[in-house]
């Protein structure tokens, strides 16, 4: 018995744990699942998180409100018929302005979007308020639901699609590659598969981008050139959506328009840009940095204002013919469309910093630096002669004027003044 209070057999793995070592183990292990189960991977994907609830009477009642054309409607006066648009990337820059433009002029629209965090989702928030106030209803969700989109679906017979949600960004593709593969690959096609198995099927117009021209030196850049070298992730899943297009296209009757849009900037534009950047940058006296190209070639951008796009977007609604198919099968050919939406005038980086130096009534504090190789290219100049032809479609704000109203609105809306100016 004396032996049973020695040293030795108190240090021996006792065959009953005590109450506290049994209560810290527990503990423990609720922590280890608790972190399994509520911790997003490292890496994971701004726009993987996930979505908002949707579904319900309510919800149905106010999809269906929004997506109402009235009834007298440009559209349907000039013998178009009543559109309902689904527009994707709604909260986003692009987004918001397009669905504005339909809704003002009497389009049903609904808006799809899953507010990531890509960049600050309170400026997307921001932009949902002022087209809820415009009777626009913005559908918190992503792309890739397919249960959703077929919901949608159910509900409204959408005559038009424009597609608008990826993700954006040349130099974030290095950091956050999934997250390209997941918007701009993965979701195309759940977008592609919604509408082909939707009867009717709707006509799609889509955002591709400049960036497919990669490394071609051939300019200005013409539909017709090749894009066979893109030169970052994103400019693949672009190239990569263009060749998706073809595909639903060829099988399944879509008519389906993409818009290579080259950099679009205005009033409640996008904060990962540098004409927004530079601006906050030079407000806060911090220094900005601008490239230049081997031997010093200044690196300029065909800088296409809003507005411009806007029209250039409902124009291709507008002249986007029907889609042949019906219930997933093809009844005939459909039209399969590519633009440049440009403004054909391409403009140094470095005047765009001295333009907002004099808007802004500030120096810039200016570092130049050998243009990194993260998927940037040197220069972007975009042939528009088809897009004049099929969508007249004619730029009209040069980059001093579209800076001006840019400056305007980041003022007010950074001071909590900005109203909505379509
Ligand atoms: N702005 C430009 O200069 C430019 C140039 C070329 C091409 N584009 C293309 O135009 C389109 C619009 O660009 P933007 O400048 O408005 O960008 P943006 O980032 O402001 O808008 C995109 C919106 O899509 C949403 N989104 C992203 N992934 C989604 C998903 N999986 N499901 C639902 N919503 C999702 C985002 O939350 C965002 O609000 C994009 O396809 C972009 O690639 C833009």
């Amino acid at each position: 018995m004396a032996a049973d209070r020695s040293p030795f057999i108190h240090r021996r793995w006792p065959y009953y744990p005590p109450p506290r070592l049994i209560f810290w183990t527990a503990v423990f292990a609720a922590l280890i699942v608790f972190l399994v189960f509520h911790s997003p991977p490292p890496d994971a994907p701004p726009d993987r998180r996930p979505t908002a609830a949707w579904g319900g009477q309510g919800w149905e009642r106010r999809v269906l409100a929004s997506a109402r054309p009235r009834s007298n409607s440009p559209s349907h006066a000039a013998g178009r018929g009543h559109l309902s648009v689904l527009v994707t990337g709604a909260a986003g820059f692009v987004g918001s302005h397009v669905s504005l433009a339909l809704k003002h002029r009497g389009d049903g629209v609904v808006g799809l979007d899953n507010f990531n965090n890509y960049y600050d989702p309170s400026l997307k928030r921001a932009r949902r308020r002022n087209l809820d106030r415009a009777g626009v209803f913005v559908v918190e969700g992503d792309i890739n639901d397919a249960a959703l989109l077929s919901k949608l679906f159910d509900i409204v017979a959408f005559t038009h699609v424009m597609h608008l949600a990826a993700q954006a960004g040349v130099r974030y593709a290095m950091k956050n590659p999934a997250s390209y593969v997941h918007s701009n690959i993965a979701g195309l096609v759940g977008i592609f598969e919604a509408c082909k198995s939707a009867n009717p099927q709707p006509s799609i117009v889509w955002a591709s981008s400049s960036s497919v021209y990669g490394l071609n030196s051939k300019v200005p850049f013409s539909e017709k050139d090749q894009t066979d070298k893109p030169a970052s992730l994103y400019a693949a899943t672009k190239k990569a959506g263009e060749e998706i297009a073809h595909t639903y296209n060829h099988i399944y009757g879509l008519s389906i328009t993409g818009l290579r849009f080259f950099t679009v900037y205005g009033p409640w534009g996008r904060p990962d840009m540098a004409y927004y950047f530079f601006t906050k940058d030079i407000l806060k006296g911090k220094p900005i940095s601008i490239f230049e190209g081997p031997n010093h070639v200044s690196v300029a951008r065909d800088f296409t204002y809003i507005d411009d796009i806007v029209r250039g977007c409902v124009a291709s609604i507008d002249t986007a013919q029907e889609s042949t198919g019906s219930g997933g099968k093809k009844k005939g050919a459909a039209q399969l469309r590519v633009f440049n939406l440009g403004n054909t005038s391409p403009v140094p980086v470095s005047k765009l910093v001295n333009i907002l130096e004099k808007l802004l009534k500030t120096r810039a504090n200016i570092n130049v630096l050998p243009i990194p190789r993260n998927g940037d290219v040197v220069y972007t100049h975009a042939n528009i002669s088809y897009a004049m032809r099929e969508l007249h479609y004619k730029p009209t704000t040069d980059l001093q004027t579209g800076l001006k109203k840019f400056v305007h609105w980041y003022l007010d809306f950074y001071s909590g003044n900005a109203k909505w100016v379509p």
